[in-house]
C-alpha cells in the first residue's frame, strides 16, 4: 500500500485522514483485513432448518452460508463455477439444492456440483464444486474467514464462550433486524465503539444504565464495589463464569474481548428505565439481574447480551465512504411477540445509542475529510482501546 500515509501515522494518535478516504487504502483493507480475519456473518438461529441459507459480502466477496440435512453449516463463495453468476440471489431463503439461476448448474449444500445439464460426456462435475469458505460457530454466532489458512478460531471460542454460552443466543430467535446505511468510513464506526470517552456528553440514556463513565468517579466507588461483590456471588451460584466480571470496557485480549458487567443498582437490563422489555428471559434465567455480557471482535462485531434480550452488530464496509451497520435484537425462542415483547421496545435502548453514535460519526467524518484535519493524541486511559485497535489495524496493513 501507499507507505507515505503510514509515515504520517504517530502511535498514540489517530490515523491520518487519507486512511478514511483513499480507495487504495480501502482496497488493501479488504484484501489484508476483511479477507483475512474472522468476519461476523450473523446468527445460527437464522438458519434453523435444512437448506436455510443466508448471503452477505465479506471483504467485498459474495458468500453464502447454508445448513445441510445433518445440521452442519457450510460456507461457500456464492459464485457459480460455470460463468460466475451469483447463485443465491436473495438475502435469505431455504432450498434443497443451490441452483444457479443462469444455466441451472445445481450444487448440494456441501458445495458439490450435482447437476450441470448438457455439458457433454467429458465434463467432470467433481472438480467444479463451489469454492469453500471457512465457517465456525460460537454460542450461536457465525463467523467466516476467507483466508486459505485462517488464524485459529479456538482462540476466539475459548475467550468468548465462558461469557456468552450462558446467554442462550444459540437457542434464541431474531426479534428484529435493522440496517443503518452510513456515509462514513467503517473505521469511524469501529473507533467510536471502542471508547466511552464520548458517552457522558452524548449518551444520556446509556450512562443512566451502565457504569462505563463512572469507573473513576470517587462518589460511586463504594456503590460499584458493593454491586460487583453482590453480583459475583449471586452469578456464581447461578452457574455463570465470574472470572471477568467488572464494569470496565477495556479489551480483554488482542483482537477480541468479553466480560460481564452489572448494570446500575436498581436496574436489571439495558432499557430506557433499566427494567425488562421481554417477559420471557433468555437461557432459562429466573433472575433478571444478570448484568450485560459484552463482547467484540476486530473487525466487525460487537454484542451486548442482557437477561431478557441480546443486541449484536455486524459492520460491512461498502466503500471508503459507505458502511452498512446491521443491528440484531434476539429474544428467547419461547417469547411471543405481542404477548411477551414489542420489537420496537426491545430495540429502543440500542437504537437510541446508535442513532446518537451515527450523528457523532457524521460530524467526525466532516472533520477528518477536511484538509484542516490533523490527528490529535488519544487519552491514555479513556481511549486506550482505540489506540490498541489502531495499532492492531496498522500491523495488519503492514504485515508481509
Ligand atoms: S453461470 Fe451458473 S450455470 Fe452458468
Ligand atoms: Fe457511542
Amino acid at each position: 500500500m501507499n507507505v507515505h500515509w503510514l509515515q504520517a501515522y504517530r502511535p498514540g494518535s489517530g490515523l491520518p485522514g487519507a486512511f478514511y478516504t483513499d480507495p487504495e487504502v480501502f482496497a488493501e483493507e479488504q484484501r489484508l483485513i476483511f479477507r483475512n480475519s474472522w468476519f461476523f456473518a450473523g446468527h445460527s438461529v437464522e438458519l434453523t432448518h435444512s437448506g436455510d441459507y443466508m448471503t452477505f459480502t465479506a471483504g467485498g466477496v459474495p458468500v453464502v452460508v447454508v445448513r445441510d440435512r445433518d445440521g452442519r453449516l457450510h460456507a461457500h463463495h456464492n459464485v457459480c463455477r460455470h460463468r460466475g453468476s451469483i447463485i443465491c440471489t436473495g438475502e435469505k431463503g431455504r432450498s434443497a439444492r443451490l441452483v444457479c439461476p443462469y444455466h441451472s448448474w445445481t450444487y448440494a449444500h456441501d458445495g458439490r456440483l450435482i447437476g450441470a445439464p448438457i455439458m457433454g460426456e467429458d465434463f467432470d462435475k467433481t472438480i467444479h464444486g463451489l469454492k469453500k469458505v471457512c465457517v465456525e460457530e460460537v454460542d450461536g454466532l457465525v463467523f467466516v474467514n476467507l483466508a486459505d489458512t485462517p488464524s485459529p478460531f479456538h482462540e476466539l471460542r475459548d475467550h468468548l464462550s465462558p461469557i456468552l454460552k450462558s446467554q442462550g443466543m444459540a437457542r434464541a430467535k431474531v426479534a428484529l433486524i435493522r440496517d443503518y446505511e452510513l456515509d462514513v468510513n467503517w473505521k469511524i464506526v469501529v473507533e467510536n465503539n471502542r471508547e466511552c470517552y464520548h458517552c457522558e456528553a452524548n449518551h444520556h440514556g446509556y450512562v443512566s444504565v451502565q457504569y462505563d463513565t463512572e469507573n473513576d468517579n470517587p462518589d460511586l466507588q463504594d456503590e460499584i464495589a458493593e454491586r460487583l461483590g453482590e453480583c459475583r456471588l449471586r452469578w456464581e451460584k447461578a452457574g455463570l463464569d465470574v472470572a471477568r466480571v467488572n464494569t470496565s470496557s477495556n479489551n480483554t485480549a488482542e483482537w477480541f474481548r468479553a466480560n460481564r458487567t452489572p448494570v446500575r443498582k436498581g436496574m436489571v437490563t439495558e432499557s430506557p428505565d433499566g427494567q425488562v422489555v421481554c417477559r420471557v428471559l433468555m437461557a432459562g434465567f429466573t433472575d433478571a439481574d444478570m448484568g450485560t455480557a459484552r463482547a467484540n471482535t476486530n473487525i466487525n462485531f460487537w454484542c451486548h447480551a442482557n437477561s431478557d434480550y441480546a443486541h449484536t452488530v455486524r459492520i460491512t464496509p461498502v466503500s471508503p465512504t459507505k458502511t452498512i451497520v446491521r443491528g440484531y435484537w434476539l429474544v428467547d425462542e419461547n417469547a411471543v411477540e405481542g404477548r411477551d415483547y414489542d420489537p420496537e421496545a426491545i430495540a429502543a435502548f440500542h437504537h437510541q445509542v446508535m442513532s446518537e453514535d451515527w450523528e457523532i460519526c457524521r460530524r467526525q467524518w466532516i472533520g477528518v475529510t477536511s484538509p484542516g484535519f490533523e490527528p490529535g493524541p488519544y487519552s491514555p486511559t479513556k481511549e486506550a482501546n482505540v489506540d490498541r485497535y489502531v495499532r492492531w489495524y496498522v500491523n495488519q496493513m503492514t504485515a508481509t
